[in-house]
């Protein structure tokens, strides 16, 4: 995936300019917290780690930091190109001095690509962009072969949240979880959708409540 795929997924890499502070942490926290840029273990990265979680697409980093300062014995990953939620995220991460946080700087499909098989425990898609309309629906983040590539790297007994205020991405993403074997959806009753998990933090992106649905959460274990 990644080089493989092209297609961009994100809408703006960079918005506001970026504060001094902020881009200080740029230049001098991000490299000692950015994973290899090559394939690589996650287990090398925290030895004592008990497991290894991956947010995708983690925005402002508020969940990255609260899952990471929740569990401090996990190794949390996050994914995220927009540099403006990057500068963000590393702010949280040193304020709250989290000591458990890598980044990739960049598309999360490279990142994936470079993972070994069963190599993540969860994964986290919240609130991915919702490419409404018709014609840009290729550029939504779950696509078949993206969930199969997260069924790769995900270990089996695993579990991946999705979570989207979009009815429409909503089952387009069910259809395709639901299309792979690898992956089963965990809800028994409607309230296992519409009521938010009670480790869930929300997200800046959530808060909006920019979609046309109140915001549905899909588990899925990796079997
Ligand atoms: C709508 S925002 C939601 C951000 C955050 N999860 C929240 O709920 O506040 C979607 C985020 O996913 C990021 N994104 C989109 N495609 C991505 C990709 N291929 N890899 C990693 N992040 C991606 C975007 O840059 C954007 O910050």
């Amino acid at each position: 995936m990644g080089e493989r795929s092209p297609l961009r997924t994100y809408g703006r890499i960079k918005a506001r300019p970026i504060k001094p502070r902020q881009a200080a942490r740029l230049e001098t926290l991000l490299p000692k917290l950015r994973v290899p840029e090559r394939p690589f273990d996650p287990r090398a990265l925290m030895p004592q780690a008990s497991a290894t979680w991956l947010e995708i697409g983690f925005g402002g980093g508020e969940h990255l930091a609260a899952q990471a300062a929740a569990h401090p014995d996990v190794l949390v990953i996050g994914a995220e190109p927009f540099q403006n939620g990057v500068a963000s995220a590393l702010r949280h991460i040193d304020e709250q001095h989290l000591a458990n946080v890598r980044i990739h700087d960049g598309d999360a499909r490279a990142l994936l690509a470079r993972l070994p098989d069963a190599s993540l425990e969860r994964v986290f898609i919240l609130f991915p962009d919702p490419w409404p309309k018709t014609r840009h629906h290729k550029r939504r983040l779950v696509q078949a072969d993206a969930v199969a590539e997260l069924a790769r790297v995900l270990r089996p007994g695993g579990a991946l949240r999705f979570a989207s205020d979009w009815a429409d991405y909503v089952d387009w993403a069910l259809e395709r979880f639901l299309a792979n074997p690898d992956f089963r959806w965990t809800a028994a009753r409607a309230s296992d959708w519409r009521t938010p998990p009670a480790d869930h933090v929300t997200t800046r992106y959530e808060a909006k409540r920019l979609g046309d649905c109140a915001p549905v959460f899909l588990e899925f274990l990796r079997v």
